[in-house]
């Protein structure tokens, strides 16, 4: 029996349980997936503990993806770009970390508005560790200008020096004018989730953006975040983030399990109904 989890601290609202559980029934895998609340103070002890706990991998979330980046042995190419481990498995003895939110975030474009890959032009919004990942991905599809819009500048900055020069960084307030060049609009913050404050950052007026263009947040819940209903309203091409959960999934569910499982509409569905 293989055993895997996902850690964190909360961990107790993590759909991953689910999604694994799905695949471990749909393709008749002799093992497990379980949530394991870990204490940051206690998380070096726990990674180093997983072969004797005889767990053969698993998902990392908040807040220990960084440190679990500092101290696996060996890291995948993402997860040196990105800065940060959310997936973990071994290679004989040695412990291994990946990060599969960039491909995540790309295979869901890829379902559902493949032309995704031919824009030139995008906007990230927001600066923190998930925009990281998009920015890996957006870089990778081969876009020419990355905008990175953040409420604090220097945050952007710090991530467009790290990016390189096809990146830029700019401030709330030039959203309006960077609109109209824009391609693919992404939305990595809180922004319109229940209890943020806009009153800074208020929702771009996405009148001005040409009717190519394609927008996604990748906050799933609500599923169609305010960005979202604002961007149908205008007929643009919109797509939500549950996508990018379940495709980050596949990567980790296939190096425990030796099974490559498929992102389904059944599969999207159960996940739905979990967090609605
Ligand atoms: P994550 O790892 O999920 O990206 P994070 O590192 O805490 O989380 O980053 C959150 C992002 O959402 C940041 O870009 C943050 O902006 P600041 O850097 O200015 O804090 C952004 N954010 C959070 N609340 C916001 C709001 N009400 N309006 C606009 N941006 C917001």
């Amino acid at each position: 029996m293989k055993k895997a989890f996902v850690t964190g601290f909360p961990i107790k609202h993590s759909k991953s349980p689910l999604l694994h559980g799905h695949w471990l029934k749909k393709y008749n895998v002799d093992g497990t997936y379980e949530a394991i609340e870990i204490d940051p103070k206690n998380f070096k002890d726990f990674l180093y503990g997983l072969k004797s706990d005889g767990l053969v991998g698993g998902n990392v979330t908040l807040p220990h993806k960084e440190t679990a980046f500092e101290l696996v042995e060996k890291r995948d190419e993402a997860a040196e770009i990105i800065g940060a481990v959310n997936t973990i498995w071994f290679e004989g003895d040695i412990l291994c970390g990946g990060n599969t939110d960039g491909y995540g975030f790309s295979a869901n474009l890829d379902d559902y508005a493949k032309e995704w890959r031919s824009g030139k032009t995008t906007i990230i919004l927001g600066a923190g560790g998930a925009s990281r990942a998009v920015i890996h991905s957006v870089l990778k599809a081969g876009f020419n200008r990355v905008h990175i819009v953040n409420r604090t500048l220097s945050r952007a900055e710090t991530l467009a020096d790290r990016f390189g020069d096809r990146c830029v960084a700019n401030p709330w307030q030039a959203l309006p004018e960077l609109l109209n060049e824009c391609d693919l609009l992404v939305n990595t913050t809180s922004l319109g989730m229940s209890g943020s404050d806009s009153s800074e950052t208020p929702m771009p007026d996405l009148q001005c953006m040409k009717q190519s263009a394609i927008i996604t947040d990748i906050v799933y819940t609500p599923i169609e975040t305010p960005l979202l209903t604002a961007a149908k309203s205008q007929g643009l091409v919109t797509v939500d983030g549950l996508g990018m959960l379940l495709h980050q999934a596949v990567p980790g569910f296939e190096k425990w399990f030796s099974v490559r499982p498929e992102v389904t509409h059944e599969l999207r569905q159960t996940i739905l109904d979990a967090v609605s």
